[in-house]
């Protein structure tokens, strides 16, 4: 599996967020990385459905949505015609999260299930036959920019779970990937990687060689 770089927009110029998801596509990105936040869930509150909307027309790639609202299953319907492709939600974030991950594939969208730095691996036990994206937060969530907790273990021990199932199964990781830190991920098994501040570092005219740092060329 190739390995892919997701641009979160939490980092870039909200001012301007269309220009800067088509500065991104241009420079690279493989996904466009959405955190929505709804300060209950998460001590933060950022963008809904209709910016997600607003923001399709500007670019053919991955519009990978992270759900960090509470609860989740009332907006799913929001977000898939809204234009995401990719829809992941936490498993703390409504009580039937089996169903959830069932709901985002009827809407014919690609499933995610994202993992709090404590949150143990047991939960994808039930779901890994629905599941085509695991999250694992290397931050707890809320915000960009915070120091990433090396949990490669966790990291590895996924990918084993992934390979068992024979199913192409992105594992995505997210929060404080640098360069450096982008390496140990990619040798634990991830092959996704979310940049927030990384990407977005130096403005636009840096965005091609951040993306390319953040593949090790
Ligand atoms: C954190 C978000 C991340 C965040 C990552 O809650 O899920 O996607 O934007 O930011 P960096 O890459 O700056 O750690
Ligand atoms: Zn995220």
């Amino acid at each position: 599996m190739s390995l892919k770089i997701a641009p979160s927009l939490l980092s870039a110029d909200f001012a301007c967020l269309g220009e800067e998801v088509r500065a991104v596509d241009k420079a690279g990105a493989d996904y466009i990385h959405i955190d929505v936040m709804d300060g209950h869930f998460v001590p933060n509150i950022t963008i809904g459905p209709d910016v997600v909307k607003a923001l399709r027309p500007h670019s053919q790639k991955i519009f990978d949505v992270h759900l960090m609202i509470e609860p989740c299953d009332p907006y799913l319907e929001h977000f898939a015609t809204a234009g995401a492709d990719i829809i992941t939600i936490h498993p703390e974030a409504g009580s039937h999260y089996h169903r959830s991950l069932h709901a985002i594939k009827a809407m014919g969208k690609k499933a995610g299930l994202a993992l709090n730095p404590a949150t143990p691996i047991d939960v994808l036990d039930h779901v890994m036959d629905v599941v085509d994206l695991v999250l694992v937060m290397t931050v707890n969530p809320g915000f960009g920019g915070q120091s990433f907790i090396p949990l490669m273990d966790k990291i590895s021990a996924i990918r084993e779970k992934i390979a068992q199932t024979g199913r192409e199964i992105d594992l995505e990781v997210d929060g404080g990937i640098t360069p450096e830190t982008a390496k140990t991920v990619v040798k634990a098994g991830a092959n996704v990687l979310v940049a927030g501040s990384a990407t977005f570092k130096g403005g636009s005219s840096h965005y091609a060689s951040n993306i390319k740092a953040l593949r090790g060329e």
